[in-house]
Protein backbone atom coordinates (compact mmCIF):
# COMPACT_ATOMS: atom_id res chain seq x y z
CA UNK A 1 0.00 0.00 0.00
CA UNK A 2 0.84 3.66 -0.65
CA UNK A 3 0.92 5.97 2.38
CA UNK A 4 1.02 9.57 2.71
CA UNK A 5 2.58 10.20 6.47
CA UNK A 6 1.97 13.74 6.49
CA UNK A 7 4.58 14.77 9.87
CA UNK A 8 6.64 11.76 9.00
CA UNK A 9 9.50 13.85 10.26
CA UNK A 10 8.29 14.29 13.34
CA UNK A 11 8.26 11.97 16.66
CA UNK A 12 5.24 9.78 15.98
CA UNK A 13 5.79 10.07 12.27
CA UNK A 14 8.89 8.67 12.17
CA UNK A 15 8.23 5.74 13.92
CA UNK A 16 4.90 5.34 11.71
CA UNK A 17 7.42 5.21 8.35
CA UNK A 18 9.70 3.17 10.10
CA UNK A 19 6.90 0.54 10.47
CA UNK A 20 5.12 0.88 7.59
CA UNK A 21 8.53 -0.17 5.81
CA UNK A 22 8.57 -2.87 8.26
CA UNK A 23 4.87 -4.17 7.11
CA UNK A 24 5.89 -3.87 3.36
CA UNK A 25 3.79 -0.88 2.58
CA UNK A 26 5.14 1.73 0.59
CA UNK A 27 5.64 5.74 3.07
CA UNK A 28 5.72 8.96 1.20
CA UNK A 29 6.56 11.91 3.79
CA UNK A 30 4.94 14.81 3.55
CA UNK A 31 6.58 17.60 6.00
CA UNK A 32 7.55 20.96 6.34
CA UNK A 33 11.33 19.62 6.96
CA UNK A 34 13.32 16.87 5.49
CA UNK A 35 13.48 13.80 8.39
CA UNK A 36 16.12 13.98 10.27
CA UNK A 37 16.37 10.11 10.57
CA UNK A 38 15.86 8.48 6.75
CA UNK A 39 16.93 10.20 3.71
CA UNK A 40 15.65 6.74 1.82
CA UNK A 41 12.30 7.84 1.88
CA UNK A 42 10.43 10.01 -0.82
CA UNK A 43 9.83 13.19 0.75
CA UNK A 44 7.64 16.19 -0.34
CA UNK A 45 8.44 18.97 1.53
CA UNK A 46 5.12 21.46 1.84
CA UNK A 47 2.97 23.14 4.34
CA UNK A 48 -0.37 21.81 5.32
CA UNK A 49 -2.58 25.14 4.30
CA UNK A 50 -0.41 23.91 0.62
CA UNK A 51 -3.65 22.06 -1.03
CA UNK A 52 -1.97 21.77 -4.31
CA UNK A 53 1.05 20.36 -2.91
CA UNK A 54 -0.91 18.24 -0.42
CA UNK A 55 -2.93 16.89 -3.57
CA UNK A 56 0.35 16.32 -5.89
CA UNK A 57 1.82 14.54 -3.07
CA UNK A 58 -0.85 12.18 -2.60
CA UNK A 59 -1.01 11.05 -6.23
CA UNK A 60 -1.19 7.18 -6.67
CA UNK A 61 -1.93 7.04 -2.29
CA UNK A 62 -4.38 4.42 -1.21
CA UNK A 63 -4.34 5.99 2.30
CA UNK A 64 -3.25 9.06 4.29
CA UNK A 65 -2.08 8.94 8.02
CA UNK A 66 -1.98 12.17 9.20
CA UNK A 67 -0.24 13.62 11.99
CA UNK A 68 1.18 17.07 11.03
CA UNK A 69 -0.09 19.28 13.40
CA UNK A 70 1.08 21.66 16.18
CA UNK A 71 1.56 19.01 18.79
CA UNK A 72 3.29 20.63 21.62
CA UNK A 73 0.07 22.29 24.14
CA UNK A 74 2.49 24.76 25.42
CA UNK A 75 3.24 26.07 21.60
CA UNK A 76 -0.27 26.07 20.87
CA UNK A 77 -0.82 28.27 23.67
CA UNK A 78 1.67 30.79 22.29
CA UNK A 79 0.81 30.83 19.14
CA UNK A 80 -2.87 29.99 18.67
CA UNK A 81 -3.60 31.30 15.10
CA UNK A 82 -0.74 29.38 13.59
CA UNK A 83 -1.85 25.93 15.76
CA UNK A 84 -5.55 26.54 14.65
CA UNK A 85 -4.33 26.83 10.88
CA UNK A 86 -2.51 23.88 11.06
CA UNK A 87 -4.65 21.48 13.12
CA UNK A 88 -8.26 22.36 12.00
CA UNK A 89 -7.63 23.89 8.56
CA UNK A 90 -4.75 21.70 7.72
CA UNK A 91 -6.63 18.52 8.33
CA UNK A 92 -9.64 19.71 6.26
CA UNK A 93 -7.19 20.56 3.19
CA UNK A 94 -5.87 17.33 3.98
CA UNK A 95 -9.45 15.91 4.09
CA UNK A 96 -9.86 17.84 0.49
CA UNK A 97 -6.85 16.96 -1.01
CA UNK A 98 -7.90 13.06 -0.39
CA UNK A 99 -11.20 13.92 -1.95
CA UNK A 100 -9.27 15.11 -5.00
CA UNK A 101 -6.40 12.81 -5.45
CA UNK A 102 -9.31 9.75 -4.76
CA UNK A 103 -7.31 8.50 -1.90
CA UNK A 104 -9.55 6.16 0.13
CA UNK A 105 -9.24 6.54 3.22
CA UNK A 106 -8.09 9.00 5.95
CA UNK A 107 -6.01 7.80 9.53
CA UNK A 108 -6.36 11.31 11.59
CA UNK A 109 -4.21 11.47 14.61
CA UNK A 110 -6.04 12.53 17.63
CA UNK A 111 -5.72 12.53 21.02
CA UNK A 112 -6.85 11.43 24.44
CA UNK A 113 -7.07 15.10 25.78
CA UNK A 114 -10.54 14.74 24.06
CA UNK A 115 -11.94 13.32 27.02
CA UNK A 116 -10.44 16.50 29.13
CA UNK A 117 -14.24 17.72 29.88
CA UNK A 118 -15.47 14.12 30.64
CA UNK A 119 -16.06 13.92 34.81
CA UNK A 120 -16.82 9.71 34.57
CA UNK A 121 -14.89 7.42 35.96
CA UNK A 122 -13.91 5.12 33.18
CA UNK A 123 -14.52 6.95 29.25
CA UNK A 124 -14.38 5.09 25.79
CA UNK A 125 -14.84 6.01 22.01
CA UNK A 126 -19.02 6.06 22.66
CA UNK A 127 -18.70 8.70 25.65
CA UNK A 128 -19.95 11.82 25.02
CA UNK A 129 -17.25 14.37 24.88
CA UNK A 130 -17.57 18.10 27.02
CA UNK A 131 -16.85 21.30 25.54
CA UNK A 132 -12.83 21.15 25.94
CA UNK A 133 -10.98 23.88 27.37
CA UNK A 134 -8.08 24.11 25.74
CA UNK A 135 -7.66 25.26 22.04
CA UNK A 136 -4.76 22.33 21.35
CA UNK A 137 -8.02 19.68 22.34
CA UNK A 138 -10.77 22.45 20.52
CA UNK A 139 -8.68 22.50 16.95
CA UNK A 140 -8.14 18.43 17.07
CA UNK A 141 -11.65 18.05 18.38
CA UNK A 142 -12.56 20.29 15.00
CA UNK A 143 -10.12 16.92 12.52
CA UNK A 144 -12.05 14.93 14.32
CA UNK A 145 -15.80 16.15 12.87
CA UNK A 146 -14.22 16.79 9.81
CA UNK A 147 -13.13 13.46 8.88
CA UNK A 148 -16.62 12.55 10.04
CA UNK A 149 -18.32 15.48 8.02
CA UNK A 150 -16.17 14.23 4.93
CA UNK A 151 -17.35 11.14 5.14
CA UNK A 152 -21.09 12.59 5.36
CA UNK A 153 -20.52 14.22 2.49
CA UNK A 154 -17.97 12.39 0.38
CA UNK A 155 -18.00 8.81 1.49
CA UNK A 156 -14.17 9.36 2.37
CA UNK A 157 -13.06 6.82 4.79
CA UNK A 158 -11.99 7.99 7.82
CA UNK A 159 -10.05 6.20 11.19
CA UNK A 160 -9.80 8.55 14.44
CA UNK A 161 -7.13 7.46 16.69
CA UNK A 162 -6.97 9.13 19.71
CA UNK A 163 -3.54 8.59 21.53
CA UNK A 164 -2.68 8.36 24.60
CA UNK A 165 0.78 10.35 25.38
CA UNK A 166 3.42 9.16 23.75
CA UNK A 167 7.14 9.07 24.85
CA UNK A 168 10.08 6.65 23.67
CA UNK A 169 13.07 7.18 21.32
CA UNK A 170 12.69 10.76 19.39
CA UNK A 171 10.69 12.48 21.53
CA UNK A 172 10.11 16.72 21.64
CA UNK A 173 12.66 17.44 24.58
CA UNK A 174 9.73 19.51 26.28
CA UNK A 175 7.40 16.35 26.85
CA UNK A 176 7.35 15.19 30.40
CA UNK A 177 9.49 11.89 29.96
CA UNK A 178 12.43 13.71 27.93
CA UNK A 179 12.31 17.18 30.44
CA UNK A 180 12.77 14.80 33.37
CA UNK A 181 15.57 12.23 31.99
CA UNK A 182 17.12 15.63 30.68
CA UNK A 183 17.38 17.22 34.10
CA UNK A 184 18.80 14.14 35.74
CA UNK A 185 21.70 13.84 33.41
CA UNK A 186 22.22 17.15 34.14
CA UNK A 187 22.15 16.60 37.84
CA UNK A 188 19.26 18.87 38.06
CA UNK A 189 15.92 18.50 40.56
CA UNK A 190 12.79 17.27 38.54
CA UNK A 191 9.92 19.90 38.67
CA UNK A 192 6.55 18.47 39.37
CA UNK A 193 3.58 20.24 39.01
CA UNK A 194 0.74 20.44 42.08
CA UNK A 195 1.47 16.97 43.91
CA UNK A 196 2.32 14.94 41.39
CA UNK A 197 -0.72 12.78 41.34
CA UNK A 198 -1.86 13.52 38.01
CA UNK A 199 -1.85 10.34 36.28
CA UNK A 200 -1.37 9.89 32.70
CA UNK A 201 -1.80 7.16 30.06
CA UNK A 202 1.57 6.84 28.85
CA UNK A 203 2.61 4.63 25.65
CA UNK A 204 5.63 3.71 24.07
CA UNK A 205 6.33 5.38 20.92
CA UNK A 206 6.72 2.19 18.55
CA UNK A 207 3.48 0.51 19.90
CA UNK A 208 1.42 3.33 18.86
CA UNK A 209 3.01 3.48 15.41
CA UNK A 210 2.30 -0.25 15.17
CA UNK A 211 -1.52 0.51 16.02
CA UNK A 212 -1.39 3.33 13.17
CA UNK A 213 -0.44 0.41 10.46
CA UNK A 214 -3.09 -1.78 12.14
CA UNK A 215 -5.68 1.44 11.49
CA UNK A 216 -4.72 0.91 7.60
CA UNK A 217 -7.11 -2.23 7.92
CA UNK A 218 -10.34 -2.38 6.20
CA UNK A 219 -12.27 -3.11 10.27
CA UNK A 220 -11.22 0.45 11.02
CA UNK A 221 -13.30 2.19 8.38
CA UNK A 222 -15.30 4.91 10.00
CA UNK A 223 -14.18 3.62 13.49
CA UNK A 224 -12.85 5.70 16.44
CA UNK A 225 -9.89 4.37 18.57
CA UNK A 226 -8.25 4.82 21.72
CA UNK A 227 -4.76 3.93 21.89
CA UNK A 228 -3.59 3.98 25.33
CA UNK A 229 -1.73 1.25 27.40
CA UNK A 230 -3.72 -0.57 30.20
CA UNK A 231 -2.22 1.30 33.09
CA UNK A 232 -1.76 4.96 34.34
CA UNK A 233 0.99 6.14 35.66
CA UNK A 234 1.88 9.33 37.47
CA UNK A 235 3.78 12.02 37.01
CA UNK A 236 5.61 11.57 40.21
CA UNK A 237 5.77 7.60 39.75
CA UNK A 238 7.80 8.99 36.57
CA UNK A 239 10.25 11.13 38.40
CA UNK A 240 10.76 7.96 40.80
CA UNK A 241 11.51 5.89 38.14
CA UNK A 242 13.57 8.82 36.32
CA UNK A 243 15.51 8.99 39.41
CA UNK A 244 16.16 4.87 40.01
CA UNK A 245 17.02 4.90 36.13
CA UNK A 246 18.74 7.84 35.73
CA UNK A 247 20.17 9.71 38.99
CA UNK A 248 19.04 10.28 42.56
CA UNK A 249 19.07 14.41 42.04
CA UNK A 250 15.81 15.45 43.98
CA UNK A 251 12.21 16.81 43.17
CA UNK A 252 10.51 19.71 44.20
CA UNK A 253 6.71 20.66 43.69
CA UNK A 254 5.51 23.76 41.86
CA UNK A 255 1.44 25.24 41.49
CA UNK A 256 -0.96 23.17 38.73
CA UNK A 257 -0.35 23.86 35.28
CA UNK A 258 -4.04 25.83 33.42
CA UNK A 259 -6.20 23.28 31.82
CA UNK A 260 -3.98 19.95 32.92
CA UNK A 261 -4.74 17.12 31.70
CA UNK A 262 -6.46 15.57 34.50
CA UNK A 263 -6.20 11.67 33.59
CA UNK A 264 -10.17 10.12 33.73
CA UNK A 265 -9.54 6.45 32.70
CA UNK A 266 -9.50 6.14 29.00
CA UNK A 267 -10.58 2.60 27.73
CA UNK A 268 -8.46 0.41 24.89
CA UNK A 269 -10.66 -2.44 24.69
CA UNK A 270 -12.16 -1.65 21.24
CA UNK A 271 -8.52 -1.20 20.03
CA UNK A 272 -7.82 -4.63 21.11
CA UNK A 273 -11.36 -6.59 19.90
CA UNK A 274 -11.06 -5.07 16.88
CA UNK A 275 -7.25 -4.20 15.53
CA UNK A 276 -6.00 -6.77 17.69
CA UNK A 277 -3.34 -4.16 18.64
CA UNK A 278 -2.49 -3.28 22.21
CA UNK A 279 0.49 -1.47 24.07
CA UNK A 280 2.58 -4.04 24.58
CA UNK A 281 5.74 -2.06 26.25
CA UNK A 282 5.85 -2.05 30.14
CA UNK A 283 5.96 1.44 30.90
CA UNK A 284 9.60 1.13 32.99
CA UNK A 285 10.92 -0.94 29.91
CA UNK A 286 9.77 2.12 27.36
CA UNK A 287 11.75 4.49 29.81
CA UNK A 288 14.69 2.14 29.86
CA UNK A 289 14.91 2.40 26.30
CA UNK A 290 14.70 6.11 25.99
CA UNK A 291 17.04 6.45 28.75
CA UNK A 292 19.35 4.41 26.64
CA UNK A 293 18.70 5.71 23.22
CA UNK A 294 19.30 9.42 24.84
CA UNK A 295 22.62 8.63 26.01
CA UNK A 296 23.63 7.20 22.37
CA UNK A 297 22.31 10.16 21.06
CA UNK A 298 23.90 12.65 22.99
CA UNK A 299 27.63 10.62 22.75
CA UNK A 300 27.10 10.52 19.11
CA UNK A 301 28.59 13.57 18.04
CA UNK A 302 26.31 15.75 15.81
CA UNK A 303 27.14 15.32 11.97
CA UNK A 304 24.98 17.03 10.05
CA UNK A 305 23.22 15.22 7.38
CA UNK A 306 25.24 15.31 3.88
CA UNK A 307 23.47 16.99 1.25
CA UNK A 308 22.46 14.20 -1.50
CA UNK A 309 21.15 13.98 -4.13
CA UNK A 310 17.53 13.65 -2.77
CA UNK A 311 17.96 16.93 -0.64
CA UNK A 312 18.68 18.65 -4.16
CA UNK A 313 15.43 17.38 -5.42
CA UNK A 314 13.61 18.40 -2.09
CA UNK A 315 15.17 22.44 -2.60
CA UNK A 316 14.25 22.17 -6.23
CA UNK A 317 10.77 21.04 -5.39
CA UNK A 318 10.59 23.47 -2.80
CA UNK A 319 11.64 26.18 -5.20
CA UNK A 320 9.22 24.93 -7.76
CA UNK A 321 6.40 25.30 -5.00
CA UNK A 322 7.21 28.45 -3.96
CA UNK A 323 6.73 29.76 -7.55
CA UNK A 324 3.67 28.02 -8.05
CA UNK A 325 2.29 29.66 -5.06
CA UNK A 326 3.47 32.92 -6.17
CA UNK A 327 -0.17 34.83 -6.64
CA UNK A 328 1.61 36.41 -9.70
CA UNK A 329 1.97 33.38 -11.16
CA UNK A 330 -1.78 32.84 -12.06
CA UNK A 331 -2.59 36.35 -13.22
CA UNK A 332 0.48 36.04 -15.80
CA UNK A 333 -0.80 32.89 -17.00
CA UNK A 334 -4.45 34.26 -17.50
CA UNK A 335 -3.37 37.48 -18.91
CA UNK A 336 -0.79 35.82 -21.42
CA UNK A 337 -2.95 33.37 -22.76
CA UNK A 338 -6.01 36.02 -23.41
CA UNK A 339 -3.43 37.81 -25.23
CA UNK A 340 -2.19 35.09 -27.47
CA UNK A 341 -6.01 34.35 -27.79
CA UNK A 342 -6.71 37.68 -28.74
CA UNK A 343 -3.82 37.78 -31.23
CA UNK A 344 -4.74 34.30 -32.64
CA UNK A 345 -8.74 35.41 -33.47
CA UNK A 346 -7.34 38.96 -35.26
CA UNK A 347 -5.02 36.66 -37.22
CA UNK A 348 -7.77 34.58 -38.18
CA UNK A 349 -9.72 37.26 -39.05
CA UNK A 350 -7.39 38.98 -41.18
CA UNK A 351 -7.19 35.44 -43.29
CA UNK A 352 -10.55 35.82 -44.65
CA UNK A 353 -11.04 32.39 -44.09
CA UNK A 354 -14.17 30.84 -45.68
CA UNK A 355 -17.33 30.67 -43.59
CA UNK A 356 -16.94 27.03 -43.79
CA UNK A 357 -13.56 26.72 -42.09
CA UNK A 358 -14.51 29.42 -39.12
CA UNK A 359 -17.38 27.40 -38.76
CA UNK A 360 -14.80 23.98 -38.46
CA UNK A 361 -12.15 26.08 -35.76
CA UNK A 362 -15.16 27.34 -33.76
CA UNK A 363 -17.05 23.96 -33.28
CA UNK A 364 -13.51 22.05 -32.60
CA UNK A 365 -12.36 24.67 -30.03
CA UNK A 366 -15.59 24.66 -28.26
CA UNK A 367 -15.77 20.52 -28.51
CA UNK A 368 -12.23 20.69 -27.15
CA UNK A 369 -13.27 23.27 -24.10
CA UNK A 370 -15.96 21.31 -23.39
CA UNK A 371 -14.68 18.50 -22.72
CA UNK A 372 -11.60 19.95 -21.17
CA UNK A 373 -14.11 21.84 -18.32
CA UNK A 374 -15.84 18.29 -17.76
CA UNK A 375 -12.96 16.45 -17.04
CA UNK A 376 -10.95 19.63 -15.04
CA UNK A 377 -14.30 20.70 -13.08
CA UNK A 378 -16.28 17.06 -12.52
CA UNK A 379 -13.25 14.27 -12.82
CA UNK A 380 -11.99 15.49 -8.79
CA UNK A 381 -15.08 14.65 -7.81
CA UNK A 382 -15.37 10.57 -7.12
CA UNK A 383 -19.13 10.83 -7.51
CA UNK A 384 -19.36 12.70 -10.75
CA UNK A 385 -16.52 10.57 -12.51
CA UNK A 386 -18.58 8.51 -14.38
CA UNK A 387 -21.39 11.52 -15.73
CA UNK A 388 -17.71 13.13 -16.62
CA UNK A 389 -16.84 10.25 -18.54
CA UNK A 390 -19.53 9.99 -20.32
CA UNK A 391 -20.21 13.53 -20.73
CA UNK A 392 -16.97 13.74 -22.55
CA UNK A 393 -16.77 10.93 -24.48
CA UNK A 394 -20.30 11.98 -25.97
CA UNK A 395 -18.80 15.26 -26.91
CA UNK A 396 -16.04 13.68 -28.94
CA UNK A 397 -18.62 11.65 -30.40
CA UNK A 398 -20.93 14.41 -32.12
CA UNK A 399 -17.50 16.51 -32.82
CA UNK A 400 -16.18 13.39 -34.97
CA UNK A 401 -19.39 13.34 -36.42
CA UNK A 402 -19.84 17.16 -37.29
CA UNK A 403 -15.88 17.53 -38.67
CA UNK A 404 -15.13 14.31 -40.09
CA UNK A 405 -18.22 12.94 -41.63
CA UNK A 406 -19.96 13.87 -44.69
CA UNK A 407 -22.91 13.84 -43.15
CA UNK A 408 -21.81 16.27 -40.34
CA UNK A 409 -20.11 18.78 -43.52
CA UNK A 410 -23.58 18.91 -44.88
CA UNK A 411 -25.38 19.25 -41.78
CA UNK A 412 -23.76 21.55 -40.17
CA UNK A 413 -21.42 23.56 -43.44
CA UNK A 414 -18.62 22.89 -42.08
CA UNK A 415 -15.56 22.62 -44.19
CA UNK A 416 -13.09 19.27 -44.56
CA UNK A 417 -10.04 20.17 -42.39
CA UNK A 418 -6.93 20.67 -44.57
CA UNK A 419 -3.29 20.66 -43.39
CA UNK A 420 -3.27 24.60 -42.78
CA UNK A 421 -6.78 24.42 -40.95
CA UNK A 422 -5.76 21.38 -38.47
CA UNK A 423 -2.41 23.56 -37.65
CA UNK A 424 -4.64 26.73 -37.07
CA UNK A 425 -7.12 24.26 -35.33
CA UNK A 426 -4.81 23.41 -32.91
CA UNK A 427 -3.31 26.48 -31.93
CA UNK A 428 -7.01 27.30 -31.22
CA UNK A 429 -7.42 24.46 -29.28
CA UNK A 430 -4.11 25.07 -27.35
CA UNK A 431 -4.81 28.41 -26.41
CA UNK A 432 -8.70 28.17 -25.21
CA UNK A 433 -7.54 25.63 -22.63
CA UNK A 434 -4.52 27.73 -21.71
CA UNK A 435 -6.92 30.47 -20.71
CA UNK A 436 -8.99 28.13 -19.30
CA UNK A 437 -6.85 26.39 -17.08
CA UNK A 438 -5.75 29.69 -16.37
CA UNK A 439 -9.16 30.67 -14.92
CA UNK A 440 -9.30 27.79 -12.95
CA UNK A 441 -6.31 28.36 -11.38
CA UNK A 442 -7.24 31.43 -9.91
CA UNK A 443 -10.72 30.61 -9.09
CA UNK A 444 -9.56 27.81 -7.08
CA UNK A 445 -6.71 30.00 -5.40
CA UNK A 446 -9.22 32.25 -4.59
CA UNK A 447 -11.44 30.02 -2.97
N1 LIG B 1 3.15 14.17 21.22
C1 LIG B 1 2.04 14.06 21.93
O1 LIG B 1 2.02 14.19 23.14
C2 LIG B 1 0.74 13.69 21.24
C3 LIG B 1 -0.32 13.15 21.98
C4 LIG B 1 -1.50 12.83 21.34
C5 LIG B 1 -1.63 13.06 19.98
N2 LIG B 1 -0.61 13.61 19.28
C6 LIG B 1 -0.80 13.87 17.87
O2 LIG B 1 0.12 13.07 17.14
C7 LIG B 1 0.56 13.76 15.97
C8 LIG B 1 2.08 13.75 15.87
O3 LIG B 1 2.62 14.37 17.03
P1 LIG B 1 4.19 14.40 17.30
O4 LIG B 1 4.36 14.35 18.76
O5 LIG B 1 4.90 13.41 16.46
O6 LIG B 1 4.52 15.87 16.82
P2 LIG B 1 5.90 16.46 16.20
O7 LIG B 1 5.86 17.91 16.47
O8 LIG B 1 7.07 15.68 16.65
O9 LIG B 1 5.70 16.19 14.66
C9 LIG B 1 4.81 16.92 13.89
C10 LIG B 1 5.40 17.04 12.50
O10 LIG B 1 4.48 17.79 11.72
C11 LIG B 1 5.18 18.78 10.98
N3 LIG B 1 4.29 19.92 10.82
C12 LIG B 1 3.73 20.68 11.80
N4 LIG B 1 2.97 21.63 11.28
C13 LIG B 1 3.04 21.49 9.94
C14 LIG B 1 2.47 22.19 8.85
N5 LIG B 1 1.66 23.23 9.06
N6 LIG B 1 2.75 21.78 7.60
C15 LIG B 1 3.58 20.72 7.39
N7 LIG B 1 4.16 20.02 8.38
C16 LIG B 1 3.89 20.40 9.64
C17 LIG B 1 6.40 19.14 11.81
O11 LIG B 1 7.45 19.63 11.01
C18 LIG B 1 6.74 17.81 12.47
O12 LIG B 1 7.70 17.09 11.74
C19 LIG B 1 -0.06 15.16 16.05
O13 LIG B 1 -1.20 15.19 15.22
C20 LIG B 1 -0.46 15.30 17.49
O14 LIG B 1 -1.56 16.18 17.66
C21 LIG B 1 0.59 13.91 19.87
Amino acid sequence: MKVLVTGGSGFIGSHVVDQLVDAGHKPVIYDRRPSPYRDDIQTELGELSDLTMLELAMSGCDAVLHLAAAADVNEVAKMPVESEAANARGTLNVLEAARGAGVKRVVYASTIWVYTGESGERVDEESNLGMPNHLYTASKLAGEMYCRSYNELYELEYTVLRFGIPYGPRARPAAVVPAFVGKAMAGEALTVAGAGDQSRRFVYVEDLASGCVKALDPVAANRTYNLVSDSSVTILEIAELVQDLVAPTGIEYTEQRTADYVGVEVSGVRAEEELGWTAVTPFAEGVSRYVEWRREDEAAAPVPMQPTAKAATQGFTAALTRVRKSVAMPFAYAIGSLMMLAAYVVAVDSLGLPDAQVGTLAVTMIAALAVFLLIELMWRNPKTRAISAVSSALITAIFVFAVMTPWGHHLFHLATPGRSLFILTITGVALVIALASAGIALARRRG
